[in-house]
């Protein structure tokens, strides 16, 4: 069935609702950027949460094809202003794109384009060496935003980044450094990049590390130990831009395996170890144990892009799992923590490569009308908490925030959006992460539906200071 969404704005999309699941409903892009001061709350916002909750995600603004693939789009960050217990505004911006400036007929944004990608990055927004940035893997530049979300150009860390970079860096709750591991398509086809970028937010070191295809390298781990490396069978094959614009697909030929790169080792000091089959886009977090093996505890599918080339929810969804990972005899071994589905799981930023007790996520299920739960899960007791969003409300990846005055691991808010889809609507809320029971302590209600996205942070103004 062809259907036209005519969301008020820049262009109306034609799409085919009968192809494509990840361009319907909650999916579907929205058009405007809206800008909304003196935001309606419920309940009480905790006055020591100043600062911004932004959050990066797919949103096209021109004709897309029927085999569209979600992970594709322009990015567009949503982004909540809280300040002295006041949700002080919500934005919604495009990520600025060579492919963005063109369809505005402008100037493209400045800095340089290291593979002249089109896009701009959709999948994760957060704050670092002071400034706000867009990410996105597989080659695109990373995007400085300012305060109010605007774009101001593309920023290959004051010009110190080779290549590529990647959504998904993970910063050393030690040294404060971010470590990334990198991948990029049509450039690179035989090695990922390790990068590691100095508080002074210019690049310190890369690493070459030859691999013996394409991965999709989504996701990293970061110990005290090691640089966790996730070599898995979802493969590019160029031959499949003729039919899509997603170059991935499952090959379990590939096989699947972890590779443990010592901190300060070469390409040569990686431990590799064979792992069952299957796909992990996010670990929860990973550690050392006295012992010299390794915790990876991560949300791992079976199969990923093998009958479903459009999204990561076709071909099942996945559990959470802790690897234990021996690089002595080059063995795993796995148990369930969760069996249900878990995604986009985090946990508080200090615990990142550290043994750890609480970890969070999202309990997605194919169909969001079913509800998208926030989980907490005691690593410890194996106990976990759900807070229900309510029928047919979805909740998005939840952000830890630690409580100022507590140093007990679970002392913290959780934030996200919740996506309503009873009424078409979206609202910024607050967890009390160690009390589900108490319900929301804050509502925000956003005045825009707010499209299904990916990632996002917390980005307090001692991080990135208002303009
Ligand atoms: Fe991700």
């Amino acid at each position: 069935m062809e259907l036209v969404i005519k969301d008020e704005g820049m262009t109306a999309i034609q799409l085919n609702q009968d192809v494509n699941p990840y361009m319907q409903g909650n999916f579907r892009p929205v058009q405007e950027e809206v800008t909304e001061f003196e935001l309606e709350v419920l309940g009480d916002i905790p006055k020591e949460l100043n600062g911004r909750y932004l959050r990066n995600g797919p949103n096209p603004f021109a004709e897309v094809p029927n085999n569209h693939h979600w992970f594709i789009g322009a990015g567009m960050v949503h982004g909540i202003r809280l300040f002295d217990g006041e949700a002080k505004w919500y934005r919604n911006r495009y990520v600025g794109s060579r492919e963005l400036s063109k369809f505005r007929q402008q100037e493209d944004i400045t800095g340089r384009n290291w593979n002249n990608s089109s896009g701009g990055p959709n999948t994760n927004v957060a704050g670092f060496a002071g400034k706000t940035w867009a990410m996105v893997e597989a080659g695109g530049s990373p995007v400085e935003l300012d305060y109010e979300l605007e774009t101001i150009g593309r920023n290959n860390f004051d010009g110190t980044l080779p290549g590529a970079f990647t959504a998904h860096p993970k910063v050393d709750p030690a040294s404060g450094e971010m470590h990334a591991m990198v991948y990029a398509w049509p450039q690179w086809l035989d090695h990922v990049q390790y990068v590691v970028v100095a508080t002074n937010g210019q690049v310190r070191k890369t690493l070459d590390i030859p691999l013996p295809g394409m991965t999709m390298m989504h996701d990293m781990s970061l110990t005290e130990k090691y640089v966790i490396i996730y070599d898995q069978p979802v493969i590019v094959d160029m031959n499949l831009l003729e039919k899509s614009n997603f170059p991935f697909a499952w090959n379990p030929d590939y096989g699947n395996r972890v590779g443990l790169l010592p901190r300060q080792g070469t390409a040569n000091d990686i431990v590799w170890v064979d792992v069952p089959l299957g796909y992990a886009f996010h670990p929860m977090n990973a550690f050392d144990n006295d012992d010299g093996s390794v915790t990876i505890d991560l949300c791992n599918y079976e199969k990923m892009f093998n009958t479903d080339l459009s999204g990561p929810f076709g071909d099942g969804l996945p559990r959470l799992e802790r690897w234990n990972v021996n690089p002595d005899s080059r063995s795993i071994s796995i148990n369930i923590i969760d069996e249900r589905a878990n995604e986009f799981p985090r946990h508080l930023h200090d615990v990142g490569g550290q043994p750890y007790r609480y970890g969070y996520s999202v309990s997605i299920s194919a169909d969001p009308a079913d509800g998208w739960q926030t989980l907490k899960h005691d690593l410890q007791s194996g106990e976990t908490m759900v807070f229900d969003h309510g029928s047919g409300r979805a909740g998005g990846e939840a952000v830890f925030v630690p409580k100022q005055a507590s140093n007990e691991e679970d002392a913290g808010y959780l934030m996200t959006f919740v996506h309503d889809l009873n009424n078409d609507s979206a609202e910024f809320v607050v967890i009390d992460a160690q009390n589900f029971s108490r319900g929301y302590v804050a509502q925000v209600k956003v005045p825009r539906r707010i499209p299904f996205g990916f990632h996002g942070n917390w980005v307090s103004d001692e991080s990135v200071a208002p303009s």
